[in-house]
C-alpha cells in the first residue's frame, strides 16, 4: 500500500502541466559565419508560460549565448518583437498554448533590418524614420501661462496612435519596407499621425510634407500586415490611410 507521502508525489506528478516543446530558433553569429542557421532547443514548459519565458529557460539553463532582447517582459517596452511560427509578435505576449506546441515553435528576427546576432536587429535606420517625422508637440508663439487645453473630442482623434510602443512589428511585416529599407514605414507614419491630428500641434503641414516624400506614405500598398501585426491592436492601416487623405484635402 503506498505511503501518503507516495500518493502526494504520484499525485503530484500525475498533476504536472509541463510539456516538452521544441523551440526551432534561426541562429547567427557574425564571428562564427556569414549564414544563419536553426538550431532545435527542446525544453519543458508549462504551455500557459509564453516564449519569452521559453527563451528565458533556455538563454539560462541551456545556450548562455542565445541573444534577444527584452526587458519589461509585460508588454510595454517594445524590445521583444520577432518572428514567431512566421509572424510579427512579442514574445511576452505570446503564450505557448496559443500556437500549436505540438509542432516546432519559429522563432527568427524581425524582417527588413540588419539582423546583427540571432534575434538582435539594427534598430537604426527604424528610429532614424521616427526621428525624421518630428514626433513631439510643436507650437508658436509664446509658452502659454496654463496648460493647453483640448475638447474630448479633439483627444479622441488621435487616441489610437498615442498606443505605440515602437516594437518595429508593424514596419518589419511590410513587403514593401522589407524590399526598399528607404520607405519611412507604418510605426513612423502612425507617430506622425498621433501629432498631425493633434489640435494643440501647428506643425501638421510640416508633417504631410514629410510624409509626401517618395519614399513617404504614398508607398503604402494597403496590405493589412501592419495592423494585423500589431501587438497593441492599433488600427495602423486605418491612421496610413488618414494620412494620404489629410495630404490630398489638406484637412485634420
Ligand atoms: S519585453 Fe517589453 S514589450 Fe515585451
Amino acid at each position: 500500500m503506498a505511503t501518503p507521502v507516495l500518493d502526494k508525489v504520484e499525485a503530484d506528478s500525475a498533476a504536472s502541466p509541463y510539456i516538452t516543446v521544441t523551440f526551432r530558433i534561426r541562429r547567427f553569429n557574425p564571428e562564427i559565419s556569414d549564414e544563419a542557421q536553426w538550431q532545435d532547443f527542446q525544453i519543458e514548459i508549462d504551455p500557459k508560460e509564453r516564449v519569452l519565458d521559453g527563451l528565458h529557460k533556455i538563454k539560462w539553463d541551456v545556450d548562455g549565448s542565445l541573444t534577444f532582447r527584452r526587458s519589461c517582459a509585460h508588454g510595454i517596452c517594445g524590445s521583444d518583437a520577432m518572428r514567431i511560427n512566421g509572424k510579427n509578435r512579442l514574445a511576452c505576449k505570446t503564450l505557448i498554448k496559443d500556437i500549436n506546441p505540438e509542432k516546432p515553435i519559429t522563432v527568427e528576427a524581425i524582417k527588413g533590418l540588419t539582423v546583427l546576432k540571432d534575434l538582435v536587429v539594427d534598430m537604426e535606420p527604424f528610429f532614424q524614420a521616427y526621428r525624421d517625422v518630428m514626433p513631439f508637440l510643436i507650437t508658436k508663439g509664446n509658452e502659454p501661462t496654463r496648460e493647453r487645453l483640448q475638447s474630448a473630442e479633439d483627444r479622441e482623434r488621435f487616441d489610437d496612435t498615442t498606443k505605440c510602443i515602437l516594437c518595429a512589428a508593424c514596419t518589419s511585416s511590410c513587403p514593401v519596407f522589407w524590399n526598399d529599407g528607404q520607405y519611412f514605414g507604418p510605426a513612423a507614419i502612425v507617430n506622425a499621425h498621433r501629432f498631425i491630428f493633434d489640435s494643440r500641434d501647428e506643425a501638421g503641414e510640416q508633417r504631410l510634407e514629410i510624409l509626401n516624400d517618395k519614399d513617404g506614405v504614398w508607398r503604402c500598398r494597403t496590405t493589412f500586415n501592419c495592423t494585423d501585426a500589431c501587438p497593441r491592436g492599433i488600427e495602423v492601416t486605418k491612421a496610413i490611410q488618414e494620412v494620404k487623405r489629410a495630404l490630398i484635402t489638406r484637412r485634420y
